[in-house]
């Protein structure tokens, strides 16, 4: 492993060590605009979450290509305009309390987290066939948020495992931070991150080692870390040097680790 792209050099972590994995984890349904208050209330002051296109082009939160695990509807989620999919229940599946909670816009959710001071880490999550497509209207509505609303500027990034995606919005929004998302590390990482221009590389946790953490970082990259719920894991990879994890277990890291993680 060579630490052949010094492209930047590598400053302070500017965000949160902990990320709010899908608003809230497990505690509210994920992708949803309730998750992101639950998150909040809960004194977290950063998010992840999943965009990707309705049929008609318009940015939706949403991890799954299908409907049917976090919604009361049926079918390919790529297949359904934007109206259709926001008059989904995208609560009840979690429990009542949050029955007839809807899809949420990216622009919904951009508003929240700004209004409230967050930060969020946009995964961009195309359905299949559409990574440029969704990494162009991603990265061009949240670079029109960002300019409109200068006080939320240093507040989002977007991720993806999608290299058509980050290269879209790298082209369209260059000034909006990029994270690449691997399942693993191979070599080609380094290049990719490169050509990207990406800042930081984000990977599953079990495919993490104190090595590439070094890599990653005598390189110019932060690193991320998915997704972590238990607290001696999470202690382990903090030690190693990982700037920040994404979890579902939000009141478990909150009573284990400092308010300023969050
Ligand atoms: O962005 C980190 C993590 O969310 C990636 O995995 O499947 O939960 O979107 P997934
Ligand atoms: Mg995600």
């Amino acid at each position: 492993m060579q630490s052949t792209y010094p492209h930047t050099e590598r400053t302070a972590w500017p965000y949160p060590r902990l990320f709010a994995h899908r608003g809230a984890g497990h505690i509210a349904p994920e992708n949803t605009l309730a998750a992101m208050r639950v998150g909040h209330q809960l004194g977290y002051g950063a998010v992840e979450f999943d965009a990707k296109l309705s049929r008609d082009a318009i940015a939706l939160l949403m991890h799954d290509d299908t409907l049917e695990r976090t919604t009361n509807g049926h079918g390919a989620f790529r297949d359904f305009d934007a109206s259709a999919l926001l008059r989904l229940d995208a609560g009840a599946w979690h429990s009542q309390g949050f029955a007839g909670e809807p899809i949420p816009t990216l622009a919904d959710v951009l508003r929240y987290l700004g209004d409230n001071g967050m930060v969020a880490d946009v995964e961009i999550k195309p359905c299949p066939g559409r990574g440029a497509e969704t990494g162009e209207v991603v990265a061009r509505e949240l670079a029109a948020y960002l300019q409109a609303s200068p006080h939320a500027a240093s507040q989002f990034f977007v991720s993806s495992f999608s290299v058509d995606a980050l290269r879209a919005a790298q082209s369209v929004a260059p000034q909006v931070p990029r994270t690449l998302l691997a399942e693993r590390y191979d070599p080609s990482c380094d290049a990719l991150l490169q050509s990207l221009g990406c800042r930081t590389f984000a990977t599953d946790h079990a495919a993490l080692t104190p090595d590439l953490v070094a890599h990653m970082h005598a390189s110019g990259y932060w690193v991320m870390a998915y997704t972590i719920n238990d607290v001696a894991r999470a202690r382990e990879a903090l030690g190693w040097g990982v700037d920040a994890i994404f979890t579902d277990a939000l009141t478990d890291m909150a009573a284990a680790f400092p308010t300023r993680h969050r």
